[in-house]
């Protein structure tokens, strides 16, 4: 059976992990209609594993034999200046995700919860990599600047992802 705070710390996370998906979608809308085809598919990809770290949340929660309170998602932005603005929105949204995962981490070690900890350990590792692809994207896109041709390269090279 899972504590209370620790169920409420995961319907919160099962939230954040929706929202993540609904500004990825609303980024790869924003971006297929600038036609970055490349960007686009990275983002929509994106918002697919967003909804999978959601649905890890929620199958745990019920595996637990917690309780499932899903809430109203928050409105994406729906316009970004640039793919550089856009990138960089990400990154840092990925940073605030990686600051509730550690508080949960946290909760769990203060909390004895021994399945929690090990549960979470994933997406600390998760996170590394969310935090590593969105930075290099926008290490790239900041040695770009102005140039068109290297939009369109850059662009071309996300949509192998
Ligand atoms: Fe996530
Ligand atoms: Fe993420």
């Amino acid at each position: 059976m899972i504590g209370q705070k620790m169920e409420d710390l995961i319907n919160n996370q099962i939230n954040a992990e929706l929202y993540s998906s609904y500004l990825y979608l609303s980024m790869s809308a924003w971006c297929s209609q600038e036609t970055w085809n490349g960007f686009a598919h990275w983002m929509r990809l994106q918002a697919q594993e967003e909804l999978s770290h959601a649905m890890k949340f929620y199958d745990y929660l019920n595996e637990r034999g917690g309780t499932v309170r899903l809430a109203a998602i928050e409105k994406p932005n729906d316009t970004w200046a640039s793919p550089l603005a856009l990138f960089k929105e990400v990154y840092e949204h990925e940073q605030k995700v990686t600051a509730m995962i550690n508080a949960m981490m946290a909760e769990a070690i203060k909390q004895k919860d021994y399945a929690a900890e090990i549960m979470l350990h994933w997406f600390v590792s998760e996170q590394v990599e969310e935090e590593a692809n969105a930075s290099e994207i926008v290490a790239k896109l900041e040695k770009i600047g102005d140039s068109t041709g290297g939009l369109f390269q850059l662009d071309h090279q996300l949509e192998k992802r």
